[in-house]
């Protein structure tokens, strides 16, 4: 199955006219792409958030505040500051010349003034997206590797997590050890015991949670990996020194008291990978 190209279609800065960017939304749409609008207003950082956490292929900007100056330059820059420079990044409004030429200097791969057509943009995705195979970049020379002491947990997506903790219950025998709320992420977590394994089950709480995004794009089922650190902070600086794309820039409070980080799918055979830090007096096994 081929996979339609993911876009992200962004409003950087202060201007508050999107009908430009939601013609070029639907129109990418029409031409067979998977695009996102990202709404009005965002930050640099908010749409390279987004880009990465949707993993999309091509970030289009467009703006008619005359910022493009400000804004274009600073999202190719936390992109490459990310690991995320892969991503193409495309511009598009009411941009002089000289500008548009600037801009390319700068990381821009291509700047589409008023007046050009939806194929054109679409063709020029199409011929300029990372391909979907291997890249063919020289790898980072890594100097270090994350120090990873176990699996942690195995998390599991799922729509309903009464009926999955019945399932696994029924069938593996599974132990429910508490069920908690991540309202920062919008899920609900369930932490399940199997011999020496625990199995976390997330269900989504909000529609607009990765979580939620992940189980309308892929359905139920594996969701990630989490991987035991000591040092969890340590680990994020070392695997983004390796050549790994972080998600998460710092590492913040995740359930059971612990603290983690997750590494972005792209580059570890898909899976979207969590550090995580055991609390401390924890020791190895079930917690
Ligand atoms: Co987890």
């Amino acid at each position: 199955m081929v996979q339609p190209i993911r876009v992200l279609v962004a409003k950087p800065g202060l201007d508050g006219h999107d009908r430009g960017a939601l013609v070029i939304a639907q129109g990418l749409r029409d031409q067979g792409m998977e695009v996102i609008y990202s709404g009005l207003r965002q930050t640099p950082e908010q749409i390279v958030q987004t880009a990465i956490e949707e993993d999309v292929a091509c970030i289009g900007l467009s703006s008619l505040s005359g910022a493009h100056m400000e804004w274009f330059p600073e999202v190719a820059r936390l992109l490459r500051e990310r690991g995320a420079d892969d991503v193409l990044l495309i511009g598009g409004g009411v941009i002089p010349p000289d500008d548009a030429e600037r801009l390319k200097q700068l990381g821009i791969a291509e700047v589409f003034g008023p007046g050009t057509s939806i194929q054109q943009v679409a063709d020029f995705i199409r011929q300029h997206v990372r391909a979907a195979g291997p890249a063919c970049q020289l790898a980072p020379v890594a100097t270090a590797s994350v120090r990873v002491s176990g699996v942690d947990h195995v998390a599991v997506a799922v729509r309903d997590i009464a009926a999955a903790i019945e399932q696994y219950g029924r069938v593996l025998g599974a132990r429910c050890l508490g069920v908690e709320e991540v309202p920062d992420q919008g899920v609900r977590v369930a932490f399940l015991s199997l011999g020496g394994t625990v199995v976390e089950l997330v269900e989504p709480t909000a529609p607009d949670s990765p979580v939620a995004r992940f189980l309308d794009r892929r359905g139920p089922g594996l969701h990630h990996i989490a991987y035991a650190v000591d040092d969890v902070d340590q680990a994020l600086a070392v695997a983004r020194a390796a050549g790994a794309r972080v998600i998460d820039e710092r590492p913040r409070p995740g359930a059971r008291g612990k603290r983690i980080a997750f590494l972005h799918p792209g580059g570890l055979g898909g899976v979207l990978t969590e550090l995580c830090q055991r609390s401390a007096g924890e020791g190895a096994g079930e917690s």
